[in-house]
């Protein structure tokens, strides 16, 4: 199967292997020497001398620890949402009582960084902001990071940031762009299988944590620091994936990251040009699609559902289809983490049956 979609994405075998090594303790000097390492790594990718916390978690555990830790309920919180992921941020907001301000953005276009300057300046109560870098579901990437977390510190906020699905990928330096707390997940571009979430966490953030009284305990970022500082993880980890990062981690860093965010632009330009020249039309505005997810609009009279399930079952390729509101009208390709020109060729190729099967013609083409 050529798996298309933006996560989990394909594991080289090479890591996978590693991750069937035999298991070792967790409160033992091997695993100590690994987290340690593994740790510096993922600080490496980060492009940061902060703190990072590697949970056993998916990216919404990573995204929950990210607001207990700094939010307790009632406190007034600016969440500015571009899609399906920045939403679930509102609902933990709510869920959590937090006095949730939602700065909503057309699905398909970016944050303009001005609009949240506005809101900021229309309640100063909010002390704390959370932005999508890249929003896996529309496929558009939050391109004014930096500004957005310019304008959020002059309001003395601090930024939360979900790069799960771009960091390791597409630029995201954490201390140049001065982020506060970033997540990510290994399922994305890190090449390792579902189950690790990273969580950077600068200065500002542990002093706001230090004063946070919203009860936390599985996701409380203090005791997940203080069990690193001894070689642990406060609750029993996942060792195998701990052992595929650790060997993702070494391919990462052989490759380099400028490498790695070369060719995803590449990989993303490629299935770009490809879906155009296939007639079709891309989701995100010009100018902020993703380099980790392309976003497609379902052409006028072809059914959604039956794209992706022809590309599955008759030519070996998993697109994902569209979230929530987006359910049948677009459909993603994922072009993120070990992916190569022929992955994408080859995903290019079984759209162009599919569509073909299902009775689209190509403009121009027989
Ligand atoms: C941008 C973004 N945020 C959050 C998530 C949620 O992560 P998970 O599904 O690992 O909980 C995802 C995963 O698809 C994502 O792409």
């Amino acid at each position: 199967m050529n798996l298309r979609i933006p996560g989990p994405t394909p594991v080289p075998a090479e890591v996978a292997q590693a991750g069937a090594a035999e298991m070792i303790n967790h409160r033992g000097p091997e695993f100590a020497a690994l987290i340690k390492r593994t740790t510096e790594g993922v600080k490496t990718v980060f492009q940061t001398q902060n703190d990072v916390l590697t949970l056993t978690t998916s990216g919404s555990g990573g995204m929950e620890s990210a607001l207990v830790n700094h939010v307790s309920a009632g406190d007034p919180v600016l969440i500015v949402t571009v899609g399906v992921f920045g939403k679930r941020f509102v609902d933990l907001g709510n869920v959590y009582g937090a006095r949730v301000t939602e700065l909503a953005f057309d699905f398909g276009s970016a944050a303009d960084p001005a609009r949240i300057d506005e809101a900021l300046r229309a309640d100063p109560s909010i002390k704390t902001v959370f932005v999508t870098h890249n929003e896996t579901s529309t496929g558009v990437t939050n391109v004014d990071l930096p500004e957005i977390a310019r304008i959020a510190h002059s309001h003395d906020c601090l930024l939360i940031v979900d790069a799960i699905s771009s960091l390791s990928s597409i630029p995201c330096p954490v201390d140049e762009w001065d982020l506060d707390v970033v997540v990510s997940g290994s399922q994305k571009g890190w090449m390792v299988a579902p189950g690790l979430a990273f969580v950077s966490v600068n200065e500002r953030a542990w002093e706001r944590q230090r004063q946070n009284q919203q009860p936390r305990f599985y996701f409380d970022l203090q005791r997940a620091k203080a069990a690193l500082e001894s070689g642990q993880t406060p609750w029993t980890p996942a060792v195998s994936l701990y052992f595929q990062l650790d060997h993702a981690l070494g391919l990462m860093l052989a490759e380099g990251l400028d490498s790695i965010h070369a060719r995803h632009k590449r990989m993303a330009r490629m299935t770009r040009d490809g879906i155009r020249s296939l007639g079709l039309e891309l989701f995100a505005s010009e100018g902020v699609e993703s380099d980790t997810v392309t976003a497609v609009k379902v052409p006028e009279g072809i059914d959604g559902g039956q794209l992706t399930k022809v590309a599955r079952e008759e030519f070996g390729t998993v697109f994902a289809g569209g979230q929530g509101e987006l359910r049948g009208k677009i459909f993603r390709f994922g072009h993120l983490g070990w992916v190569r020109e022929d992955d994408v060729q080859q995903g290019l190729q079984a759209l162009e049956g599919t569509l073909d099967r299902l009775g689209y013609r190509v403009a121009g083409r027989a």
